[in-house]
């Protein structure tokens, strides 16, 4: 009998170990972190996420709610965090689904997923291991999982993380509101560098434009439609055999030139570039990593050979900072060629026939700087992110005057400082349409500002109908590109007869149009960090009938956008009003509105953004119940480092309503640089908008007509 109690006893210590935190401390007023038991510093850190070393500033007070309890049962890691019934979910990085996540399971284990459709959808391309928390009446919480192992995040009546590694600490952010959350997530995990205003152009994309003759010929429709477009893309046919670094000779003889002719029409180019290396001796990248030994090993530690578009393939070990500075070199002679920015793929890592489409979690890593040697249990989820990585600093090797631009498919909570992101093989439905709305949303409350879907969606054929509503949304989105797969009919704008071509024109118009705006936005997104696409409720969080709106969102604080098929939108409270922009409507285009009180600048219609400047600015003001209105406006080169050292432009606006008198104040509050302004004021009334004549100066005066 008493051997018996011993044994379950014994039994109950091995499987059920319940405890709270041994250690934990506020590291910030607002910021704790906790420390398990038996916390093994080496198992999880340094943080691929977190940027900073976290240092006690402050005990942990009696009152502070959120209290992590950490468990181990059956060899697996578990963290319970209680939260208050009626609290609002969101946040888990890449899902799908809706855009409130209670009641959601998702596995963090990056995965190719196709369609959306393995995994009942729960399991994408990245990993974010972050949840944020709306109570009731406004006040908001983070809870960040800092370790990178395969880890399951469930939201029932608490938060649940399981982790298949060892056991890991737990930040969480307690803050008044979930945009001082999202800011302080910013601060611990980094912001998104400003991007080159290229990269917030219109992009067109397919797998793939060929042979080169094919690009310049979609250069050029866009140019003669009169379609603004920035950037064409070239998808993996370029490469010879898909062997990464390399040309097809028939089809892309001469990228050089090909850039060359793209850069003559002002647009960019950007390539693809995936990590499987084409095992094939003779190969120069493949011969340099084989002979200093730089792929990923498996469990009998030889090279890991699984197959991808070259057929069979090594894994250069970005978690070896050796192989990162080698991959970087990589881009010297290929950003030489006149490319502008490169999309890595496939690094989830993809493998075709590897185990759920990926590698052995067995598979070894060799670590170096303060990453430990490793499985591939522990750094899977980071393998994109330690790529994009590598590549970020390769192409600013080879272009140190310029912004680097990096899109990624894999990526990991923090990864928005290396490489912007599309939510990966989406198809065309109106399903996937909508759903396209909650995902850029919650990326961008997970850290991620710079995201979006393929426009006009990857897999089968989009029709008419879905791509005019796809592109009168899309322009909208923070990443604005077109993409199909190789077996689809076209998608450029024009593919779907005139109704459609003169739809997109009109979405790809506004989004131009308020490029000042967005700029600034973007701009914003990388010094705080709060997201360029939010959720509705952000206009009001103390009301919680905005929780779970999902079709209208916002564009930045000022702007709402409501899709044009959007039923039944809840809507903010306030003096919210539609705006125009001086187009056609043809029963696509989204309705924008405008807050009461903001000022938003637009600009005019460029075809691409090399052509942008700010200097005649459109006021779109929407004055408060005092008549007062306020916004802001930033400007720089476009591209380069010259801001980092003030040559730029961040203006405020004032508008002040006297008797009949509105009087805009333009007041300069940061940088350098001057820029000489025409400004036309557009007021919108209960009746539309009335438009000044242009005037000059700091001083903007208009007449108010009487109501
Ligand atoms: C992957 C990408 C897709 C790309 C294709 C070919 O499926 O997600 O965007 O077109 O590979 O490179």
């Amino acid at each position: 009998m008493k051997a018996n109690r011993f044994l379950v006893l014994l039994l109950f210590n091995f499987y059920f170990c319940y405890s709270f935190a041994q250690l934990s401390f506020r590291v910030e007023k607002d910021i704790a972190v906790f420390y398990p038991k038996d916390f093994d510093s080496v198992q999880t850190l340094p943080s691929p996420a977190v940027i900073h070393t976290l240092h006690k500033k402050y005990d942990l007070p009696e009152k502070w709610t959120l209290l992590p309890e950490f468990k181990s049962i059956a060899g697996k890691s578990i963290v319970e965090i209680k939260y208050e019934p009626g609290t609002d979910l969101y946040g888990t990085g890449e899902v799908t689904g809706s855009l409130l996540r209670n009641g959601k399971n998702v596995t963090l284990w990056n995965s190719d997923n196709g369609n959306y459709l393995q995994f009942n959808g729960e399991r994408l391309y990245q990993s974010h291991p972050w949840v944020l928390g709306v109570r009731k009446e406004g006040t908001a919480f983070g809870i960040l999982a800092d370790h990178t192992w395969k880890q399951q995040i469930k939201l029932g009546e608490s938060i649940q993380i399981i982790s298949d590694g060892p056991t890991f600490r737990v930040i969480v952010i307690e803050k008044k509101s979930p945009q001082e959350v999202i800011k302080c997530l910013a601060s611990l995990t980094g912001t998104m560098q400003l991007p080159p205003m290229w990269a917030l152009g219109y992009q067109q994309s397919r797998f793939s434009y060929y042979p080169q003759g094919q690009v310049k010929e979609i250069a050029d429709n866009f140019r003669s439609k009169k379609i603004p477009i920035d950037v064409i893309w070239m998808d993996i046919n370029y490469m010879d055999e898909f062997k990464i670094f390399t040309f097809d000779p028939k089809g892309y003889p001469d990228p050089k030139e090909l850039n060359n002719y793209l850069h003559s029409k002002n647009v960019k180019s950007v390539y693809m570039i995936d990590p499987g290396v084409k095992k094939q001796a003779g190969y120069e990248v493949y011969d340099e990593g084989e002979e200093r030994n730089y792929w990923i090993k498996n469990s009998r530690n030889q090279p890991y050979v699984g197959k991808v578009w070259p057929e069979q393939c090594v894994f250069p070990d970005f978690i070896n900072p050796e192989v990162q500075t080698w991959w970087s070199s990589l881009y010297k002679n290929f950003m030489d060629l006149g490319i502008d920015g490169v999309w890595n793929d496939m690094n989830e890592p993809s493998v075709f026939n590897g185990p759920e489409g990926s590698m052995p979690p067995d598979n070894m890593h060799k670590g170096g700087n303060s990453f430990p040697d490793g499985p591939h249990l522990r750094y899977h989820n980071i393998y994109g992110m330690m790529m994009v990585q590598a590549t970020r600093k390769g192409i600013l090797d080879a272009n140190p005057g310029k912004r680097p631009f990096v899109l990624s498919r894999s990526n990991f909570l923090g990864g928005q400082r290396y490489a912007a992101t599309w939510t990966g093989d989406n198809k065309s439905s109106f399903e996937h349409l909508k759903t396209s709305i909650p995902m850029s949303i919650n990326l961008g409350l997970s850290g991620q500002p710079f995201s979006g879907p393929d426009i006009g969606g990857f897999s089968g054929d989009c029709s008419a109908e879905l791509f005019s509503q796809w592109i009168a949304l899309g322009a909208y989105y923070p990443f604005c590109r077109n993409h199909t797969s190789i077996e689809t009919v076209s998608q450029e704008p024009w593919a779907f007869g005139e109704k459609t071509e003169r739809a997109s024109r009109t979405a790809i118009n506004r989004r131009y149009k308020l490029m000042p705006y967005l700029y600034s936005l973007f701009r914003e997104a990388s010094v705080s960090g709060m997201p360029v696409m939010q959720p509705l409720f952000f206009a009001d969080v103390k009301d919680p009938s905005l929780r779970a709106e999902e079709e209208a969102f916002m564009l930045g604080s000022e702007l709402i956008i409501v899709p044009r098929w959007a039923k039944n939108v809840k809507l903010p409270n306030g003096n919210w009003r539609n705006i125009t922009l001086e187009d056609y409507d043809d029963g696509y285009q989204a309705q924008i509105k405008i807050r009461a009180g903001a000022i938003v600048p637009v600009g005019k219609v460029f075809q691409s953004t090399e052509e942008y400047n700010a200097e005649e600015i459109t006021l779109l003001i929407n004055p408060d119940q005092k008549g007062n209105a306020s916004g802001s406006l930033y400007d720089d080169a476009k591209d380069g480092f010259g801001y980092t050292q003030g040559d730029y432009t961040l203006l405020n606006y004032q508008a002040e309503t006297k008797g009949s008198d509105l009087t805009v104040t333009v007041k300069q509050i940061a940088g350098k640089r001057k820029i000489n302004q025409v400004y036309r004021i557009g007021l919108v009334t209960s009746k539309g908008i009335m438009y000044s004549n242009p005037q000059k100066g700091n001083k903007i005066k208009i007449s108010v007509p009487a109501n």
